[in-house]
């Protein structure tokens, strides 16, 4: 099969194009430039076709459906599509000609956590344009499906980190190595509140995984979402303890309400802290599992060892 990939040299393309040629199949990629971001997967990619172009450039200058229409497919993931004007010009572009079409969501589109593990047929309460703009790409998808059996499914991962993009962090920011060398040497780290919201990751390789099954299992995909998530949650608490367990320590914890935070950790950081804590995730992978076989190979703590290894061999994180 030939699968075009919108956006595949990124965290997610990274692991996504290496799979499916190893399956066999043929694919090109889209990207501004024509090499996958981390350097040491470049094995295989000699066989990828690209089509170097900046989507955004040729959206604004009206040449993006002629460049669309110009490339055959038989799938198309589309991995960077962020409104559903972006994603009414790629499905108009290959409607009729394609056998499957999966676009990349998020679990920002669910909303903040009411019921959990949250499952993919429970209420979407997006807050914020992001997740809001996903939620409306979704139902514009499954009402394409539904009306006119446009063949679309659609992934919604969790937060994406792979070996080089480090997991949003055990203090619900990305922030460097700054909490994983407090957290090594045992030193105190702040946490909002109780120290129990929580944060639902999930490796990029296993968001690959998830794109490969819904393409090979296509009957049980076709209409359908799937959450991409690692097999549990894990509180922030229980985030820290993982990685000062590493170093042989049990986490120094100082709790403060939310708002009190944004003192000592900065604006920046706190506005992805207070993000993660209002949605505190946590998603079920039952219907992957079921419908495709889902079954991640990193855990939450699986992917923190690999960050943490990588901060280590990198000389990042000097302890
Ligand atoms: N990050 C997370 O934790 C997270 C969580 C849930 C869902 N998601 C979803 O994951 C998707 C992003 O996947 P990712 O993490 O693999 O992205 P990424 O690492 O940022 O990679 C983006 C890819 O798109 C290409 N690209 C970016 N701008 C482009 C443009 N204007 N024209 C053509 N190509 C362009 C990049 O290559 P060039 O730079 O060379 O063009 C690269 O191939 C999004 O749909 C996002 O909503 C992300």
């Amino acid at each position: 099969m030939k699968v075009l990939i919108i956006g595949g040299t990124g965290h997610i393309g990274s692991y996504l194009v290496p799979r499916l040629l190893s399956e066999g199949h043929q694919v090109a990629v889209i990207a501004r430039t024509p090499k996958p971001q981390y350097a040491e997967q470049r094995l295989g990619w000699g066989q990828v076709q690209w089509v170097v172009a900046d989507r955004r450039a040729e959206e604004k200058a009206g040449t993006w459906t002629g460049r669309l229409q110009g490339l055959e497919a038989d799938a198309v993931v589309d991995l960077i599509c962020y409104t559903t004007a972006e994603n009414q010009v790629v499905m108009d572009a290959f409607r009729g000609r394609i056998s499957h079409f999966l676009h990349c969501g998020t679990i920002w589109a669910y909303g903040p956590t009411e019921r959990a593990p949250y499952e993919e047929h429970h209420p979407r309460r997006p807050i914020g344009e992001y997740g809001i703009n996903k939620a409306a790409i979704e139902v514009q998808l499954q009402r394409a499906w539904q009306r006119e059996g446009f063949p679309a499914t659609l992934i919604h991962p969790g937060h994406i980190c792979g070996r080089r993009w480090l997991p949003i962090d055990p203090q619900g920011a990305r922030h460097g190595v700054e909490i994983y060398r407090k957290l090594a040497r045992g030193e105190k780290v702040y946490l909002p509140d109780t120290g129990l919201a929580t944060l639902h990751h999930v490796h990029a390789d296993d968001v690959a995984q998830l794109f490969c099954l819904a393409m090979q299992h296509r009957q049980q995909a076709l209409g359908e979402s799937f959450s991409a998530v690692a097999p549990y949650a894990m509180s922030l608490l229980g985030c820290c303890r993982v990685v000062a367990g590493f170093f042989g320590r049990e986490p120094k914890i100082g709790l403060v309400p939310l708002a009190q935070l944004r003192a000592l950790v900065g604006e920046e950081a706190f506005g992805t802290i207070e993000s993660h804590v209002i949605h505190s995730p946590c998603s079920s992978i039952e219907k992957g599992r079921r419908r495709l076989g889902y079954t991640p190979r990193y855990t939450t703590e699986q992917i923190y060892a690999e960050g943490v290894e990588y901060l280590l061999e990198s000389g990042q994180l000097v302890i």
